[in-house]
């Protein structure tokens, strides 16, 4: 999602084009409305030669009677312009709400499939609100703006026609004037565009700021910030002004255009007179002339605004291609258990190094090489930012590593599906996040096709199931949005409730018990302990007497492993990091 445009045609025609494959399901409908367009169109162009005929009819004196005939002509075309216009309306709704919907689920699909990599580099913040704000673009452009530009031509090349066969001489000279007014008003059109960006993308960073601020409202009030928010959101919003001042210096210019399209149209009036004067034209003549020309007049300009309309919809039609074609990971969406890939859980990491995508110049995992038995407990300890994290994420396949090999069950972890890994294995993290909905809905993300006993001994091996019971509405709690309404202790029990529902062969532990209250990390504590019987677990542990059982312990330091053994053989190595890092923690 680059903000520099690619090169573009000119009318942006061939992006446009792109985005019609979501249209294409509907294309019938989509046809069958712009033949209805047509239609309407044309019988708009018929009303001014009937209004002209009628005035001549008068000048020359026919009965009442001819002149009613051609009243009534008229009001049927009028009846037939209003009801296909009604019709093509209705159809390109249809057309329209069914593209965008389909836009809007193919873009979600894409983006929770994107790779990690994809994430860390964006501000997820942004990218909602810049995705949300190229669909609103869309939503008034898909079918209309095409719609517009069709009756446009077809008004002014109608129009035009009707003038030339009624008084050619007239039409020419129409023709030496307006055009240039057009001209005129498509570049400024151009402008204008340019400004209404640039005020949008600062709207895209002031909604940025918002939801960011809205999130992490309790860091914002525990560091008094607001005033500091405050002054960072005046300044975007600020800019915002700025620029959409700027582009209303040149909207206003516009007013000069209409002028020109008046003063046009006067003189077409003048010399259509003095050709009345000579006898060279029927009053009636001009007066279906003056309002072809103010149709035609009218249709220039508001080609103007639809190309400035349809610039603004490209630079949203590019965003969101751009988007599409970021390549996804490969998720199976119904992942059935393949017994050729299924974990014993055995683990090897042979000689890992890795750089995040985002920050390639740093090394954050070194020449680190380890293996992990089934159903041991491996411990990685070390000083934070050190990698452990990482670790757990090169695991969960989040990443590959740039080079070296991961194995499972000793083979590379690169001949695996993504999905096959994932689906045996859990993590649990210091910082469990919970979905807005209830108790059961956040336990059975784990294994939405869960029984009812099955949640419930879940809850009760998670030691969950105590305090689930004591709330009046039991599993059907809410749990308020991201679970505000638990307790730390509360939602790291859901979580792990989660994963014993899961079942996994691999069980990674990101420092799970690190933010919790001694009383509840007791609970937790055991909980993991029942969670990690007859599996192989990885156990990221800020406090080290979590993990002294541990059948081995990593000690990790800037990426690189330093130590390694039981927690007996590391303790008596009195200069060792472990040893160290025991002492500082039982120092207070
Ligand atoms: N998404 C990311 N993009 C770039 N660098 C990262 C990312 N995540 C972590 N890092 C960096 O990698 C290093 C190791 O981080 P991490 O594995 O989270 O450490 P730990 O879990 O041991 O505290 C740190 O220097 C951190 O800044
Ligand atoms: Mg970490």
């Amino acid at each position: 999602m680059s903000d520099k445009p690619k090169s573009r045609s000119f009318f942006g025609f061939r992006e446009m084009f792109k985005l019609f494959r979501f249209l294409k399901p509907y294309r019938w409908i989509f046809a069958l409305g712009l033949l209805f367009l047509l239609i309407s169109t044309g019988a708009s162009l018929m009303f001014p030669k009937l209004l002209g005929n009628m005035v001549d009819m008068g000048n020359k004196g026919k009965t009442l009677h001819d002149i009613s005939r051609t009243g009534l002509l008229l009001l049927i075309i009028l009846a037939t312009q209003a009801l296909f216009s009604y019709m093509r309306t209705r159809l390109f709704v249809q057309v329209t709400e069914k593209t965008l919907a389909s836009i809007r689920q193919n873009l979600y699909n894409h983006l929770i499939r994107l790779p990690m990599s994809f994430f860390s580099e964006r501000r997820v913040g942004e990218l909602n609100s810049r995705i949300s704000s190229d669909i609103s673009l869309l939503q008034d452009s898909i079918t209309d703006t095409l719609a517009d530009i069709l009756s446009q031509l077809l008004v002014i090349i109608g129009g035009v026609t009707f003038m030339m066969i009624s008084s050619w001489k007239l039409t020419l000279f129409m023709l030496a004037i307006v055009p240039a007014m057009a001209l005129f008003g498509f570049f400024s059109g151009r402008v204008i565009r340019r400004y209404s960006k640039k005020a949008q993308s600062f709207v895209a960073e002031s909604n940025t700021i918002v939801e960011e601020t809205l999130q992490g409202i309790q860091n914002v009030k525990a560091f008094t910030n607001e005033a500091f928010e405050s002054s960072r959101y005046r300044e975007k919003t600020n800019e915002v002004a700025k620029a959409g001042i700027k582009g209303g210096k040149y909207r206003a210019a516009m007013s000069f255009i209409v002028l020109g399209f008046f003063v046009s149209m006067a003189a077409v009036i003048w010399r259509g007179a003095a050709m009345i004067a000579n006898g060279q034209m029927e009053a009636g003549q001009l007066f279906s002339f003056v309002i072809y020309s103010g149709f035609i007049a009218g249709n220039i300009a508001g080609m103007a605004g639809v190309y400035t309309r349809l610039q603004k919809t490209i630079g949203a039609v590019e965003n969101l291609l751009l988007l599409l074609d970021e390549p996804t990971e490969a998720i199976e969406d119904k992942y059935v258990p393949d017994p050729a890939y299924s974990l014993h859980g055995q683990i090897a990491f042979d000689h890992v190094e890795f750089r995040y995508p985002s920050r390639q110049e740093v090394v954050v995992l070194k020449d680190v090489s380890f293996s992990i038995n089934p159903g041991q407990e491996i411990a990685l300890v070390g000083p934070s930012g050190s990698g452990k994290s990482t670790i757990a994420s090169l695991l969960l396949k989040f990443y590959e590593p740039t080079s070296g090999t991961i194995l499972f069950d000793g083979r590379d972890s690169r001949s695996f599906p993504v999905t096959a890994l994932r689906a045996q294995m859990a993590i649990v993290m210091q910082d469990v996040f919970l979905f807005g909905g209830t108790i059961r809905e956040n336990i059975a993300y784990g294994k939405p096709d869960a029984g009812e006993n099955e949640l419930t001994d879940a809850a009760i091996q998670a030691n969950a199931w105590d305090f689930i019971q004591s709330f009046p509405n039991g599993l059907d709690t809410i749990v308020g949005e991201r679970g505000v309404q638990l307790s730390g202790g509360q939602r790291q029990r859901i979580a792990i409730a989660r994963a014993v529902l899961k079942n996994p062969k691999i069980l990674i532990l990101d420092e799970a018990t690190s933010s919790l209250d001694s009383e509840s990390e007791k609970l937790v504590q055991e909980a993991l302990e029942k969670l990690m019987k007859c599996r192989t677990s990885l156990v990221i542990a800020h406090r080290l007497s979590t993990i002294r059982n541990a059948d081995s312990i990593i000690v990790l330091s800037e990426g690189t492993i330093i130590e390694q053994g039981t927690h007996s053989e590391l303790i008596s190595n009195e200069k060792g990091l472990y040893k160290n890092l025991t002492e500082l923690q039982y120092a207070t």
